[in-house]
């Protein structure tokens, strides 16, 4: 059976290195047999996480579409900018409100817990977001995620990709590509809809 992998970029931005970054690997991953689909927060826009207004108002139905439209998948990967070292604001509220949800139409619902989870970022710096990415892994691990080990990070990324959208470093390209690979792999064995 085909897995269902999502890529979702941590980042609005027009023009973001880390959207070019989740455009190119669903390309990758769309040669594949992967079903694959690209997510764009902006499409779930959430209000910052407030305990009380969730106690008033409940999760919010773009959470509840968010954590069911991720409960669906075998794969996720994560695409996430690098802001001060750490996970970035849009990614982490929005994973924040989807871990508060607790059923969808009726039936408990763990949206990350056995999802086989890969990690990749662009920065502009030359760490290429690598620090980000320790953030979200520790993010995913607590909400039971199975996050592999490989990862994918693109320095320069003002300069790192071609007029195609390729990835225009040799080591970049085959770091994606390996992750692709293991992703794949490690959701064929692991998968929690086997
Ligand atoms: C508030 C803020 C903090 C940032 N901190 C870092 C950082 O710690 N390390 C880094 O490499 N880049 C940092 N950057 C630069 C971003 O990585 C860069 O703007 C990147 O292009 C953002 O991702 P995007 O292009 O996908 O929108 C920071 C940017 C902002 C706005």
């Amino acid at each position: 059976m085909s897995a269902n992998i999502l890529v979702l970029p941590g980042s609005l931005r027009v023009g973001s290195h880390n959207r070019k970054l989740a455009a190119e690997a669903t390309r990758i991953l769309s040669l594949t047999d992967a079903v694959v689909a690209r997510l764009d927060l902006s499409d779930y826009p959430l209000p910052i996480y407030d305990g009380d207004l969730e106690t008033e108002s409940g999760v919010p139905q773009n959470a509840q579409l968010l954590a069911q439209r991720i409960a669906a998948q075998d794969g996720l990967l994560i695409v996430s900018p690098e802001y001060n070292h750490s996970i970035p604001p849009l990614l982490k509220n929005a994973i924040d409100w989807t871990s508060r949800v607790r059923k969808v139409q009726g039936r408990p619902v763990q949206p990350f817990k056995g999802l086989v989870v890969g990690l990749a970022s662009a920065s502009s710096g030359r760490f290429g977001g690598m620090r980000a990415l320790e953030a979200v892994r520790i993010v995913m691990r607590a909400l039971g995620a199975d996050v592999i080990t490989q990862q994918c990070s693109v320095p320069n990324a003002a300069t790192g990709f071609d007029e195609d959208g390729r990835l225009a470093d040799d080591v970049a390209r085959t770091n994606l590509e390996t992750l692709v690979d293991k992703l794949l792999d490690t959701t064929r064995s692991l998968s929690r809809h086997a």
